[in-house]
């Protein structure tokens, strides 16, 4: 059957690179067959979380883990601020662990995860994925595929279409969304 993708960018800001980028991953990923669920952060306003909220978690934070939980992948694309990923996504992973809490925080366990991330800079906000994958990894327990997608010079990276318009860097998205195709369906 088809695999059930979730899909979504670390940064809500309009006209958000990482959020064209998670949009163009949405329709490729259709386009091979899954079943996608595009969503912005933006739609789930959390305040700062801590461990008050346990037990008081916000339904934005229970709204958001059962998305996570309704699917067996996940593409996300993360900004880079200052070498690490965007708080806001951090805040927003910690608040769906506060939700249901467990230890490895159990809502992206055994999920099969793909990173990408754009930036105007070079590097194209590949430092911060090296951050967010370890995290995902060793706090969620989630399994991270090989593949990590930064677009560099992001500002000008996307044609009127949405694609990436360097073949290189829409190869290299290619391969990972074609693997965690064939990875999330082998968990689903
Ligand atoms: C940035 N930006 C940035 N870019 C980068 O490639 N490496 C970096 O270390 C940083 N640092 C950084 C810190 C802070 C606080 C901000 C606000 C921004 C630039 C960043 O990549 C750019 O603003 C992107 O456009 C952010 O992603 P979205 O919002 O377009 O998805």
């Amino acid at each position: 059957s088809a695999p059930k993708i979730l899909v979504f960018s670390g940064s809500s800001r309009p006209g958000s690179l990482n959020a064209k980028l998670a949009a163009l991953a949405a329709k490729k990923l259709t386009a091979a067959g899954a079943q996608v669920t595009l969503i912005s952060l933006a739609d789930y306003p959390l305040p700062l979380v801590d461990a008050t909220g346990f037990g008081h978690a916000p339904q934005p934070a229970h709204d958001l883990r059962a998305q996570i939980d309704a699917h067996t992948g996940l593409f996300i694309a993360s900004p880079e601020y200052n070498a690490g990923y965007a708080p806001a996504l951090k805040n927003a992973l910690d608040w769906t662990s506060v939700a249901k809490p467990g230890a490895p925080a159990t809502g992206l366990a055994g999920k099969v995860v793909a990173l990408g991330g754009a930036s105007p800079g070079a590097l194209g906000a590949y430092r911060g994925l090296t951050q967010l994958r370890t995290v995902l990894e060793l706090g969620f327990g989630a399994l991270l595929i090989p593949e990590m997608v930064a677009v560099g010079g992001a500002d000008k990276a996307f044609g009127e279409d949405g694609e990436i318009t360097d073949a290189r860097t829409s190869g290299f998205l290619d391969a990972a969304l074609e693997r965690l195709v064939k990875l999330s369906s082998q968990t689903a």
